[in-house]
């Protein structure tokens, strides 16, 4: 059997997987592939304004154990939704209203068979622990994951980058979201114990390690998500009608100077908007450099103002989350950083927290957190994985 060699953490989601394909294949799967989560550490709402992002894989992820078939046949299991199965066939691919986690495999085959459209089918199960609609990627390492077993089945020379770019194509697509690449491609690419500063102009990237005393300390608001793809879309079509006033493609080639200086002509929400994903650019660049450094002072700073511009400017945290980093900055002043992560409107935030201070920080969120909020928070405490095709 052909496998990745899994983390630690991995291998009970390996051997489910196996199990679980035993059971319903009555044979052994060919392969096991594993693709993270990610948690973004700075730059949201910049990737699809070609800006950069800062995530890191994490050790949460979609696990599947997968079969070649003779026929155009794809055969699924999806343990974590509500252990459902679905059936379809390559040559007739259409969309599915009722079991909608099956329009991520199909929108990912498709968009795989606009390169290789001689595939054949599989069959496969599918589990993972990436909590989903928590902003930490699991349908982009869903998508990952699914291009990663066929690209093993099939020998397909596909890279992490060209992996990363389909895995968006399904979501544009097919599944409706017009995401940026930012999830996709650090479910990919993501390098042990980094983060990566990804420019999305480019896709050029450079690692940086994540300093050993920290922790990835992530919490779920568990506030459920609501309006997301309408809200997210509709931040993006705002962002797109800025860089048209300044006739360039995408916000990234508007200065911050440029953009001051054109405030009297522009709408103030859509100055707020345009605000936000400029100065979160340069806040990416600054975090990237004082991670290299171990300068938590200004990581601090970055994260703070980051979240505040996310809140204020592009309007997409919610009480709880301001909450929970009120909370948790509280407790680390300028020894960490915190801040809400990924699309918003629910979901988490993310923490670098010394190792020293995870009890500290638990215990100031499991004594707040609930009595403010009435919700009870979650916690994952993540590393820094390697991503599916690295
Ligand atoms: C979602 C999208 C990403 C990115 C983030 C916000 O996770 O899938 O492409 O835009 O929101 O940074």
């Amino acid at each position: 059997m052909a496998q990745q060699f899994p983390e630690q953490q991995d291998i009970a989601q390996y051997d489910l997987a196996q199990i679980l394909f035993e059971q319903q294949f009555k044979r052994s799967p060919e392969l096991i592939c594993h693709a993270p989560g990610r948690v973004n550490l700075l730059g949201d709402h910049t990737d699809y304004n070609d800006g950069f992002v800062l995530p890191a894989a994490i050790n949460y992820g979609t696990t599947i154990a997968a079969s070649a078939r003779e026929d155009k046949l794809v055969k699924v299991y999806a343990h974590d939704c509500d252990q459902q199965t679905n059936e379809f066939n390559l040559n007739d691919i259409s969309f599915d209203q009722q079991m909608m986690w099956s329009n991520y495999v199909k929108g990912t085959l498709q968009a795989l068979m606009t390169t290789y459209p001689e595939i054949k089918g599989a069959d496969f199960v599918v589990t993972g622990n990436v909590p989903q609609g928590a902003g930490l990627s699991s349908s982009a390492s869903f998508e990952i994951a699914i291009l990663k077993a066929f690209s093993q089945l099939y020998q397909l020379d596909l890279d992490g980058i060209k992996a990363a770019l389909l895995g968006q194509q399904a979501e544009n697509n097919f599944v409706g979201c017009n995401c940026g690449i930012m999830d996709q491609l650090i479910s990919a690419m993501g390098q042990k114990n980094h983060a990566m500063l990804l420019d999305c102009k480019d896709l050029s990237f450079e690692d940086a390690p994540i300093p050993d005393d920290l922790v990835l300390f992530i919490v779920n608001s568990n506030v459920k998500r609501g309006l997301v793809d309408s809200e997210y879309n509709l931040r993006r079509e705002q962002c797109e009608k800025v860089a048209e006033h300044f006739g360039v493609s995408a916000l990234r080639d508007v200065t911050l100077e440029q953009l001051i200086s054109a405030k009297e002509q522009l709408e103030p929400l859509l100055f707020k908007r345009a605000h936000h994903v400029i100065t979160e650019n340069s806040r990416a660049i600054t975090t990237l450099k004082a991670l290299k450094s171990n300068d938590m002072a200004t990581i601090s700073v970055a994260m703070k103002e980051s979240h505040a511009s996310l809140r204020d400017d592009f309007e997409v945290s919610t009480k709880e989350m301001d909450g929970l980093v009120a909370i948790i900055d509280n407790v680390l002043g300028a020894d960490g950083g915190v801040r809400m992560t990924g699309g918003g409107f629910g979901g988490c935030v993310v923490a670098l927290v010394p190792t020293a201070m995870v009890e500290q920080v638990k215990d100031a969120v499991n004594s707040r957190y609930e009595e403010e909020f009435s919700l009870k928070p979650r916690f994952y405490l993540c590393t820094a994985t390697q991503g599916a095709f690295r």
